[in-house]
């Protein structure tokens, strides 16, 4: 990467044609007759530092970063945050550009969809779990539309957050079990310096909602002190964090095996997973904290 790249605009395409043809560029860029390699970010926009760190992570993963940004309606269900949800294009652009993106793939609707979507991944048993008991369908449509973006921008390397961690998960499920050609890269969650992790949904928080939301990250690190003490004491301790905050309503906290997602047993030793999903006023929000039990 040369700094040239750090300073210039990223190319935006906006529809399949006009990606292939900037994936061409990029992969023919390559020295002595070598490809390039490409790592990809997929977003829904409304980029803050935890997209930022990814982004950034990427870059050293391969010789060109392509980011996209498509708010996608198939992982929405009705009456959810769709019509409302982010988006700062300008603002979107400049962070690519100062991250040192080649190319931004913003596809609309119509160019995603254009006969709407017969045929989708199906995200199985686990897909149910958690979020996707909550949010029908969604993991079916975030793992289809992650398909449909492997296959039009065919990267090398591509890289989601832990903040996510069903999706990752079942992102990381889909790639061995379809054979789809992609090394899946995990990153860690970024955090504000008050420790609640970056979304693009906390944008919708108020000054007092952002306040109450904070007993999420201090439930996640009460799991961490407690968990040389075993599973049932991580689970005291997150309940007793979140329960301690008025104004936050637990929607779901749990403590799972990292694979399966299936509750780990009282006696459980070894890697598991905090995973919170809480409201605070009508803002829902996701956290997790992977744990090594006993
Ligand atoms: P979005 O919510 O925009 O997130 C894009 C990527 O950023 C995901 O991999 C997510 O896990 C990661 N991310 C979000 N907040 C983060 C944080 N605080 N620290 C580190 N990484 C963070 O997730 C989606 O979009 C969509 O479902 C998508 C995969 C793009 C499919 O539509």
């Amino acid at each position: 990467m040369t700094s040239e790249h750090l300073i210039s605009s990223p190319v935006v395409a906006r529809t399949r044609g006009g990606l292939a043809k900037q994936l061409l560029a990029l992969r023919a860029s390559g020295e002595k007759g070598r490809e390039s390699a490409i790592a990809f970010v997929p977003t829904m926009g409304a980029l803050h530092d935890g997209h930022r760190a990814l982004i950034a992570h990427a870059r050293g993963l391969a010789d060109h970063v392509v980011v996209s940004i498509f708010v996608n309606p198939l992982q929405f269900g009705a009456g959810e945050d769709l019509d409302r949800y982010p988006r700062t294009w300008d603002h979107d652009v400049a962070v690519c550009a100062d991250e040192g993106v080649a190319a931004v793939f913003a596809p609309t609707v119509d160019t995603m969809y254009p006969e709407g979507q017969l045929v989708t991944v199906s995200a199985g048993p686990v897909g149910e779990l958690f979020e996707g008991a909550r949010r029908p369908g969604h993991f079916d449509g975030v793992l289809t539309v992650v398909a449909k973006l492997f296959n039009l921008v065919r990267p090398d390397v591509a890289v989601f957050g832990d903040k996510d961690a069903q999706q990752l998960l079942l992102i990381r499920r889909m790639v061995r079990d379809l054979d789809i050609p992609v090394h899946v890269v995990g990153h860690s969650t970024i955090r504000e310096s008050d420790g609640l992790a970056f979304s693009s949904r906390n944008a919708y928080l108020s000054p007092d909602e952002r306040q109450k939301a904070l007993a999420i990250p201090r439930a996640l690190d009460a799991a961490e002190a407690a968990a040389a003490f075993g599973a049932v004491r991580v689970r005291a301790a997150v309940l007793s964090e979140l329960g301690a905050q008025p104004g936050v309503d637990v929607d779901y906290a749990a403590l799972v095996d990292p694979d399966t997602l299936a509750e780990v047993h009282d006696a459980h030793s070894g890697a598991a997973v905090v995973l919170i999903a809480a409201r605070a006023g009508t803002t829902r929000l996701i956290d997790n904290r992977r744990l090594e039990i006993g």
